[in-house]
């Protein structure tokens, strides 16, 4: 029997996992509509949408933010399926000042619960984008789900508020809900205050690869394709099997990030010299690696891009594309406040 084609929002898709899964769900699905919220925040790119997608009948761009309960909840009635992935989403900057924090992704994910309540009867299934970093240190080598949730930064605890939000609305009122929780993701479109694409056009841009405290800390790290996979997957997996339920999602491998700077100065040709290191951020953590056996069992998922090839895919790709990126090269540091008073850019 044909699939039925299916309406979906997604919050906060100018980002950078919203519009690759966006890219993923919008070719491979060509009977599905799009609904994009987004309120183009500094990491919000209108250049993250190609001009294909723009000039789409399939394509509708909403400029709002997801605080706003009631262009939330109109959307969300148009909606059978809603992919929240807006937030507030760089660890430095919620140590820098976290109001924004709070407000976007405890109440704007609470706005977003609200309307999916409101219009249970029409939304199929409501994908809550969390994070790994709920689980704050790693306490075994691979986390799974069941790790308990020691948030060590401002943006982690206002995530894990969201993700406990979530599932309690599912408990008290049988909202249709799924939580991911992703590992560290990477790939094309990543704003550049991130590690990866920090490093990637610092070395374009002949400027030192600054990596921070010794480096070693390990971190999981899949490419943003094995993401939207799995995103695919749980939109037409049976309701039943993943309602409720929570899904770790990550490659299962642990590398460090003075590790990645080196094969990015490799593949780039860069001398190692280029690489600084420079004092640690408070509130680090080394989360190691995803045990995603849950999800794995459940729907046959599994990484399928190994991560030098997703480097050198993503090196690619800035590579080919300044004119997206060229005007975050201010945004890539942002002051904070060290323990002993001292500012530093980070
Ligand atoms: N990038 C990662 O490694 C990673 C890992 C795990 C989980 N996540 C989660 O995935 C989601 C997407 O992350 P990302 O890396 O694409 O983030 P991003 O910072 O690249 O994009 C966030 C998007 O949300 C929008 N936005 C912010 N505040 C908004 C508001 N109040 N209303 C409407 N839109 C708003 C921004 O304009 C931007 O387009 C987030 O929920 C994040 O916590 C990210």
């Amino acid at each position: 029997m044909k699939k039925k084609a299916k309406k979906i929002l997604i919050t906060g898709a100018a980002g950078f996992i919203g519009s690759n899964v966006l890219d993923y769900l919008f070719s491979k699905h060509i009977d599905y509509e799009f609904i994009i919220l987004d309120a183009l925040t500094y990491a919000g790119n209108l250049k993250n949408f190609s001009d294909e997608m723009k000039d789409s009948s399939r394509f509708r761009f909403i400029y709002d933010d997801i605080t706003n309960a009631s262009i939330v909840d109109q959307l969300v009635s148009e909606s059978d399926i809603v992919i929240h992935c807006a937030a507030e989403t760089h660890v430095t900057r919620s140590i820098y000042d976290n109001v924004k924090f709070f407000e976007t992704d405890v109440l704007g994910t609470q706005a977003v619960a609200n309307a999916v309540y409101h219009h249970k009867g029409r939304v199929e299934r409501f994908i809550h984008i969390s994070t790994c970093e709920v689980y704050g240190q790693g306490l075994t080598k691979k986390m799974d789900e069941n790790h308990p949730l020691n948030p060590h930064s401002p943006y982690a605890a206002a995530k894990a508020g969201a993700d406990r939000l979530v599932y309690s609305y599912f408990v008290t009122y049988g909202i249709p809900a799924i939580i991911l929780r992703p590992f560290n993701i990477y790939g094309p479109r990543q704003h550049l205050e991130k590690a990866i694409p920090r490093f990637i056009t610092s070395a374009i841009l002949n400027e030192p690869l600054t990596v921070h405290g010794t480096g070693r800390p390990e971190r999981d790290y899949m490419y943003v394709d094995d993401l939207a996979k799995a995103i695919d997957l749980l939109i037409h997996a049976p309701l039943e099997k993943v309602k409720g339920e929570v899904f770790n999602v990550g490659s299962g491998k642990a590398i460090s990030i003075l590790k990645i700077a080196q094969l990015i100065a490799d593949y780039m040709k860069i001398p190692k010299s280029q690489i600084h290191l420079v004092k640690d951020r408070p509130g680090q953590v080394s989360t190691f690696a995803c045990d995603f056996s849950k999800f794995s069992k459940l729907l046959g998922w599994k990484p399928e891009v190994e991560f030098e090839d997703g480097l050198k895919r993503t090196i690619e790709w800035y590579k080919n594309n300044p004119d997206v990126w060229k005007q975050q090269t201010w945004l890539r540091s942002v002051p904070i406040i060290m323990e002993d008073g001292t500012i530093e850019l980070h």
